[in-house]
């Protein structure tokens, strides 16, 4: 579905991503681990249009991303939820969902909203509240709901776990379980390791803007991408940028 080939960034001089190879298979959980600095959210904002200058190549569902511009990305089927959510605060949570729906018809976005809130019991119940007051266990599921309006084929979660305590953690996490069942693919870029890889088939590791690591999980098993067993030590030392 999503195929992200021989792809970099930079930013100016800097550069944050280098030959960057990726692919989300429609349905999929895929996360993307990697520590600060990584180029995790590079490679998204990359995916969405609104990252730096770029070379090599992006599709989805064999178009040629780099030729869309961002509402277009969006009406095709991809969703981000961003660092730091993006809710606007002195909106309602009722108001903040219809958002999400901008690129859909009256009726379609009513329906998705509906079937938002029945998914997030607790944005029903302060739909009208102003959403700069919910904690951030809501603010974090109001972004997550809001991408959902668009009624994505893929959404991408840049670190929905930062700054949240570990048991609202969970309550997100088995929201996007519950979400990638329902058939939507995944796209979880993560520092939050043991968390991502619990609700991933597959993984990256990313360090230095290069992909150092990948491969499957199942069963708590994980295997990399040449058919090894791999240690959860030999993931956190990928991850931390050890040679392993
Ligand atoms: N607007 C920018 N201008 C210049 N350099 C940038 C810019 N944004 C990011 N970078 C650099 O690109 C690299 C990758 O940054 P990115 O934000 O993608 O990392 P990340 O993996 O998302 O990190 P974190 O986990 O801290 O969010 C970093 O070295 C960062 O300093
Ligand atoms: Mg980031």
């Amino acid at each position: 579905m999503l195929e992200i080939e021989n792809f970099s960034a930079r930013y100016g001089q800097v550069s944050a991503l280098q030959q960057v190879a990726l692919r989300v298979e429609a349905g999929e959980a895929v996360c993307l681990l990697g520590s600060n600095g990584a180029g995790k959210s590079t490679l998204i904002r990359s995916v969405m249009g609104i990252g730096p200058d770029i070379g090599g190549q992006l599709r989805f569902e064999n178009k040629d991303l780099l030729a869309l511009r961002v509402e277009d990305r969006i009406r095709n089927g991809i969703a981000v939820v961003f660092e730091g959510r993006g809710i606007l605060q002195s909106m309602t949570v009722h108001e903040n969902l219809l958002m999400g729906g901008f690129c859909r018809g009256k009726q379609e976005v009513e329906h998705a909203v509906e079937e938002a809130m029945s998914t997030f019991p607790i944005l029903k119940s302060r739909q009208n509240q102003l959403a700069g007051t919910l904690s951030g266990g809501e603010q974090q599921m109001l972004a997550i709901a809001r991408a959902l309006i668009a009624r994505p084929k893929l959404i991408m979660l840049d670190e929905p776990s930062m700054g949240l305590a570990p048991i609202v953690v969970e309550t997100v996490f088995e929201a996007i379980a519950e979400i990638n069942k329902r058939g939507v693919a995944i796209l979880l870029v993560e520092q939050n390791m043991h968390m991502a890889l619990s609700v991933s088939n597959r993984f990256y590791v990313l360090n230095c803007g290069s992909i150092v690591l990948e491969g499957k999980v199942g069963d708590g098993v994980f295997v990399s991408g040449d058919g090894r067993a791999l240690s959860e030590e030999e993931l956190e030392s990928a991850y931390m940028g050890e040679k392993s």
